[in-house]
């Protein structure tokens, strides 16, 4: 997955996560490294195999192939909380501002406009589930919460999301 791991080498992406870290140096828990990253990116991954839904991801986002589709899937769960940071300092929402820092940093991985536009999307999508969300930012939202190991945070009873049942209780149903 070369374009991965140049995307992963990226100086705004690194720049980006270790900002994530600095913030977040206090949490215990939920926190947005690229530990989060990369656990979300391979359940994304897992949801779509084990469903075998690979050659739909393909023929629906019209990638040229399985390794294109396995690193457009693995970009989106790299970046998809790529500015979390952001949403601390000044409130505006993660997803969308995640969105446009992906259209900047893609092309210099060598993703194609088609990807871009995918994977900018599917970071879009995350936050919220919809009916008319794309089928990879339905599939980044579940991996999201089924990355969460609720039942070991201490926190669990004052989160909002565990409460509403969105995030922690169903960490297996894939
Ligand atoms: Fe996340």
């Amino acid at each position: 997955m070369k374009r991965v791991e140049l995307l992963l080498k990226d100086p705004l992406y690194m720049e980006h996560i270790e900002k994530n870290v600095n913030l977040e140096e206090d949490e215990k828990y939920c926190k947005h490294d690229l530990r989060h990253m990369i656990d979300v990116a391979r359940i994304t991954y897992i949801l779509i195999l084990e469903h075998h839904d690979l050659e739909y991801f393909i023929q629906e986002a019209k990638l040229s192939g399985k390794l294109a589709a396995k690193e457009v899937i693995y970009a989106a769960g790299l970046l998809h909380d790529i500015a979390k940071w952001k949403q601390y300092q000044t409130a505006q929402d993660h997803a969308s501002i995640g969105a446009e820092i992906a259209h900047e940093i893609l092309p210099r991985a060598f993703f194609n406009d088609n990807e871009v536009e995918v994977i900018a999307r599917a970071i879009y999508e995350h936050r919220n589930i919809s009916r008319d969300m794309s089928f990879l930012g339905e599939r980044l939202y579940r991996a999201d919460n089924l990355s969460r190991i609720c039942f070991l945070c201490e926190d669990r009873h004052r989160c909002l999301k565990y409460q509403n049942k969105e995030i922690g209780h169903d960490m297996l149903a894939y």
